[in-house]
């Protein structure tokens, strides 16, 4: 039976990738590792790959509205396309999965260059969305086939970040438990986590989410979708505007959240504002924890506990001019959940934004 080792990365398409390339260097510590393009043989498409610790994003702008990614941009501006796996067999994976229903996108397919050779296929998911499967253990190159090695960065700052923690699908209206069977059939995970309107609402909007994780848990996806309420749920929201189903966010791991999101805010990373009345009932709410919780109030981040411990978090705001991904910072100490006793504090700040932008 085939296995998923771990992410691989995260591919985004985008408008103009060379400036936006300079973005997730200067403001999120991104290190530009190599690129793809016509000075390196590619003629229709130009990708960079961008690395912090073991995470990866390759953004990609088409050169011609030819490319598929330019369709994509066009209906969905810039966002993610591919959720990219490293597997241990790429044709069992792509076999399996199709056997299982799930909808063909590129069949097993062998890169090559001088650097050796990668095994790639793809599969459809939520959207216009798809997994790669990947597998480059006879591969020697940076990446993948066509990309060169850049030799230094100078826009990169770093901010210590480690690893993808989750990425998270928004799903169309009671799309939701579709999703989740998917995966459960198509992948073989397994609920990990769940929580529905009755908790996961405002005053005003409401949404359901439920996460599946692979048997190893290092692979965890949670799916949201909307639920009535009296004014629009974000999730809706990021439909609207994404025009599809999509990837919400990315969450990423850091050792020591209150240097990671130092820098971040340094480098001008803008985050949902969070009033400072959260800070007063604090440790009511979590009990003791190592940070000062001045600390963590002037840098605005949230803290959660369940039964295995706590974690502390943040979330960016929107990424894209459309009110569509974003990003999120996680540090995990014991805490295995997704910060549920957060939820109310940040849907009302997502609120606030979502009123700003004409949309609540
Ligand atoms: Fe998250």
């Amino acid at each position: 039976m085939w296995k998923i080792l771990d992410y691989d990365h995260l591919e985004f398409f985008v408008g103009n990738a060379k400036q936006s390339a300079w973005y997730y260097r200067a403001a999120f510590g991104f290190k530009l590792m190599a690129y793809a393009g016509l000075e390196t043989g590619v003629r229709d498409r130009a990708s960079y790959l961008l690395e912090q610790g073991k995470i990866r994003f390759v953004l990609t702008t088409p050169l011609g509205p030819e490319h598929i990614a330019a369709e994509h941009i066009k209906k969905h501006g810039d966002g993610v396309r591919s959720i990219s796996l490293i597997v241990d067999n790429v044709d069992e994976a792509f076999n399996d999965t199709v056997a299982k229903g799930a909808k063909a996108i590129l069949k097993p397919t062998v890169l090559e260059d001088k650097n050796g050779s990668v095994k790639t296929a793809s599969i459809a998911t939520y959207g216009d969305t798809v997994h790669t499967f990947i597998d480059r253990k006879n591969y020697k190159g940076i990446f993948l086939p066509g990309f060169e090695p850049v030799e230094k960065d100078v826009i990169c700052r770093p901010s210590e970040l480690k690893c993808v923690d989750h990425v998270v699908g928004n799903v169309e209206w009671n799309q939701m438990n579709d999703w989740v069977g998917y995966y459960e059939k198509v992948f073989g995970f397994h609920k990990f986590w769940s929580v529905d309107d009755k908790v996961l609402h405002t005053q005003y909007s409401a949404l359901n989410s439920t996460v599946v994780a692979d048997k190893s848990g290092k692979i965890k996806f949670p799916i949201n979708e909307p639920a009535p309420a009296l004014r629009k749920s974000q999730i809706e929201e990021y439909c609207d505007y994404y025009r599809s189903a999509g990837v919400q966010h990315i969450a990423m791991h850091t050792d020591d959240i209150l240097e990671s999101v130092a820098k971040l805010r340094e480098n001008g990373v803008e985050f949902l504002k969070i009033p400072q009345n959260y800070y007063d009932t604090l440790i009511e709410r979590v009990g003791k924890i190592d940070e000062d919780i001045k600390t963590l109030a002037k840098l605005g981040i949230l803290v959660d506990r369940d039964e295995h411990g706590y974690l502390l978090q943040l979330f960016t705001k929107p990424i894209e001019d459309r009110p569509t991904v974003f990003l999120e910072v996680i540090q995990r100490k014991g805490g295995r959940s997704f910060g549920i006793g957060n939820f109310k504090a940040l849907f009302e700040a997502i609120e606030r934004d979502q009123a700003a932008r004409g949309n609540l």
